[in-house]
C-alpha cells in the first residue's frame, strides 16, 4: 500500500495538508486495505486516464464517438440495478430518531458488521479519494463531502454529478467539516449491501453495490438523507425537487420548486419546452432532483441551489418527443448504464424515438431481436450527463447566492380525486398538501394497480430522520421565512371514466405553470374550494388546446365524495407514522372534514 500521506496530485503536487482528512484517509485504508490510493485531483488528464483504464478493465464499453462523442456504457451486475430501500438504513442513537418511516440499525452495531465487511475489502484494488462539493463552489448554501472508493464507475461519474476534485479541496481548506463517505463494492453481493447512514456523524458507508443511487454518495445520500438532518439542525431545506426559472416575453423570470415521486416526469418537467400557445415564453432548468433552500436575511426570501452538477436521469421514455433538451443533453460526455446498444455503437431503450431496432445488444450485452418479450433496455437504466450540456440551461445554476423560490409545487401520480391545479390557503395548508401526498402503485410494480403510496415530499425514502420531525421543520420555517414562497398541489395524471389521461400532460404543463407563476405574483384571483384554491372559469389558458370543455372540467374537479375517502387515508397516514405528527396537520385534516361535512349540507 502507498503511503495516504502526502495526497499529490497526478502531477506530484500536494493536494491538502488538511490534517483531519488525512488521517481519516489513512484509518479507512488501515481498514479497506487498497493496494494504492489515488487522490483524485478533477482533472480532464485524470478523467481521461480513468477512462482509459475502465475500458481496457471493461467497466466501460466505448460507445459510436462519431455519433456519441465521449460517451461510454457500462453494464451494471445484474442483481444491482437500483436503490435498495430495503438495505438502506439510519443509524442515529435511539430508533425514535430514525422514524417509522426508516430502517434502523444503531450506530455501534453498523460501524461493527460494516467494518467486518469492509476488512481487507480493497486488498488488490486501488482506493480512490474524491472529494467533491454539492452546490456552487464558495457557496455559504454548499457542502463538502469526501467519498472513497475502488470504483472507477463511481469516480467518473461523480466528475460529472458534482464539483469534483482540487476547487472542493481548496474549499475545505484546513475544516474538519466534511461529509465522510465510505464505498466499497465488495463482490457485489445482495448478502453483503449496505447502505448506513449515521447522520450524527456526517457518515455514509456503503458496500455490495456498484449502482448509482446507493454508491454516489453526494446524492440521495449526502444530499437528502444527511443534507435532510443537517438542514434540521441549523434551519434550512435539503428536498427532492426540482428547480426551474420560468421566464415570460417580458424578460420577468420567476423560479419555482417541485417535488414529485420517483418516476413522475420530473426530469421532463424541469427541462419543459412551452407549447406554440406559449411563444415567447421559456424554462430554465436550475436542478432536476434536489434543491437546498435557505432563507436570505436581506430579503427574507427562500433561496434555492441545486447541490449537483448533472443529470442522472432515467433513460426509458426519454425521447425527442418527450424531453428534447435531456436527449441534446445526453448527446456527449455521457456515461449510459444499463441501456441496450445498437449495431453501430449507438445506444437504444424503450421509448426512443424512431423505429424499434430488429436486432440489439441488450443490456446485459446478450443479443436481442425486435418483439423479444424481454426489455431491451433495463427499466431503470440510466444517463449521467453534465448540466452544461442542457441547452436551457439556467444562467443562475451555479450562482453561489442561489434563486430565489416564489412557488414550490407539490405533485404525484393520481388516477382520481386530487385536481389538476390547486393552492394552498396558507402555509401549514402547503405543508399539509406535502405531507400527504402520495402516488398511485401501478401493476408492474406491485401486482396492485390504483393502491395510493404516501410519499411524503416525495421523501419517503430520502428523509434522514423521522417524518414527524421533518413536518415539524416545515412547519417552523415559516417563522423564518419572512417572504415566503407560495404552495400549490398538482396532479397531470388524473383519469377520465374512459381510463384515459384527462391532460395532455408534458409541455403543456406550461399552462398550469403560467397560473402558479400569477398566483404567485398576486396578479390573478382563484376560486375558493373546501380544499384550496382553484382556477376561476376562464383563468387557466386553453387556448390553442385541443381538449375538450368536460375534460377540462373533469381534470379541474373537486368530488366531495372523493376527498371524503382521501381525508381518511390522511388520517390512517398520520397515524401510522406515530405521535410526532404535528397537532397542527392533524388538527387540519379535521378542519377539511369539517369543511367538507359542511359543503356537503350546501352551507358552502
Ligand atoms: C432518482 C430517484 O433516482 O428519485 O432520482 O429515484
Ligand atoms: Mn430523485
Amino acid at each position: 500500500m502507498t503511503n495516504a500521506n502526502p495526497p499529490v496530485d497526478t502531477s506530484g503536487n500536494p493536494l491538502t495538508k488538511n490534517a483531519n482528512l488525512i488521517r481519516w484517509v489513512a484509518e479507512m485504508a488501515a481498514l479497506t486495505k487498497p493496494d494504492r490510493i489515488v487522490w483524485c485531483d478533477g482533472s480532464e488528464a485524470e478523467k481521461r486516464r480513468l477512462t482509459e483504464e475502465s475500458v481496457a478493465n471493461k467497466v466501460l464499453v466505448p460507445l459510436n464517438q462519431e455519433k456519441l462523442p465521449g460517451c461510454y456504457l457500462h453494464r451494471s451486475n445484474p442483481n444491482d440495478v437500483a436503490r435498495v430501500e430495503h438495505l438502506t438504513f439510519i443509524c442515529t442513537p435511539t430508533k425514535a430518531e430514525a422514524g417509522p418511516t426508516n430502517n434502523w440499525m444503531a450506530p455501534d452495531e453498523a460501524y461493527k458488521k460494516l467494518s467486518g465487511l469492509f476488512d481487507g475489502s480493497m486488498k488488490g484494488r486501488t482506493m480512490y479519494v474524491i472529494p467533491y462539493c454539492m452546490g456552487p463552489l464558495g457557496s455559504p448554501l454548499s457542502k463538502i463531502g469526501i467519498e472513497l472508493t475502488d470504483s472507477t464507475y463511481v469516480v467518473l461519474n461523480m466528475g460529472i454529478m458534482t464539483r469534483m476534485g482540487k476547487p472542493a479541496l481548496d474549499m475545505l481548506g484546513g475544516s474538519n467539516e466534511f461529509n465522510r463517505g465510505l464505498h466499497s463494492v465488495l463482490d457485489c453481493n445482495p448478502e453483503r449491501r449496505f447502505i448506513c447512514h449515521f447522520p450524527q456523524d456526517n457518515t455514509i458507508w456503503s458496500i455490495g453495490s456498484g449502482y448509482g443511487g446507493n454508491v454516489l454518495l453526494g446524492k440521495k445520500c449526502l444530499a437528502l438523507r444527511i443534507g435532510s438532518y443537517l438542514g434540521k439542525t441549523e434551519s434550512w431545506l435539503a428536498e427532492h425537487m426540482l428547480i426551474m426559472g420560468v421566464e415570460s416575453p417580458e424578460g420577468e423570470v420567476t423560479y419555482v420548486a417541485a417535488a414529485f415521486p420517483s418516476a413522475c416526469g420530473k426530469t421532463n418537467f424541469a427541462m419543459m419546452i412551452p407549447p406554440k400557445r406559449f411563444k415567447g415564453w421559456k424554462v430554465w432548468t436550475v436542478g432536476d432532483d434536489i434543491a437546498w433552500m435557505r432563507v436570505n436575511a436581506d430579503d427574507g426570501r427562500l433561496y434555492a441551489i441545486n447541490p449537483e452538477a448533472g443529470y442522472f436521469g432515467v433513460a426509458p421514455g426519454t425521447s425527442y418527443e418527450s424531453n428534447p433538451n435531456a436527449m441534446k443533453a445526453i448527446s456527449r460526455d455521457t456515461i449510459f448504464t444499463n441501456v441496450a446498444v445498437t449495431k453501430d455503437g449507438d445506444v437504444w431503450w424503450e421509448g426512443k424515438d424512431g423505429p424499434v431496432p430488429d436486432e440489439l445488444i441488450d443490456w446485459q450485452g446478450r443479443p436481442w431481436k425486435k418483439g423479444s418479450t424481454e426489455k431491451a433496455a433495463h427499466p431503470n437504466s440510466r444517463f449521467t450527463a453534465p448540466a452544461t450540456n442542457n441547452p436551457w440551461l439556467s444562467k443562475y445554476w451555479d450562482d453561489p447566492k442561489g434563486v430565489p423560490i416564489s412557488a414550490i409545487i407539490f405533485g404525484g401520480r393520481r388516477a382520481t380525486t386530487v385536481p389538476l391545479v390547486m393552492q394552498a390557503f396558507n402555509w401549514m395548508h402547503g405543508v399539509y398538501f406535502g405531507a400527504t401526498m402520495g402516488s398511485e402503485t401501478t401493476a408492474a410494480a406491485t401486482g396492485q394497480v390504483g393502491v395510493v403510496r404516501r410519499d411524503p415530499f416525495a421523501m419517503l425514502p430520502f428523509c434522514g430522520y423521522d417524518m414527524g420531525a421533518y413536518f415539524e421543520h416545515w412547519l417552523a420555517m415559516q417563522g423564518k421565512v419572512s417572504n415566503p414562497p407560495k404552495l400549490f398541489m398538482v396532479n397531470w395524471f388524473r383519469k377520465g371514466s374512459d381510463g384515459k389521461f384527462l391532460w395532455p400532460g408534458f409541455g403543456e404543463n406550461m399552462r398550469v405553470l403560467k397560473w402558479v407563476v400569477d398566483r404567485a405574483r398576486l396578479r390573478v384571483g382563484g376560486h375558493e374550494t373546501v380544499f384550496g384554491w382553484v382556477p376561476k372559469a376562464g383563468d387557466l389558458d386553453l387556448s390553442m388546446l385541443d381538449l375538450s370543455v368536460e375534460r377540462v372540467d373533469a381534470a379541474t374537479e373537486v368530488d366531495l365524495h372523493e376527498w371524503e375517502k382521501e381525508l381518511t387515508m390522511h388520517r390512517e397516514f398520520f397515524e401510522s407514522l406515530g405521535s410526532t405528527v404535528p397537532k397542527a396537520l392533524k388538527l387540519n385534516a379535521e378542519l377539511l372534514t369539517a369543511r367538507l361535512e359542511t359543503a356537503r349540507s350546501g352551507a358552502i
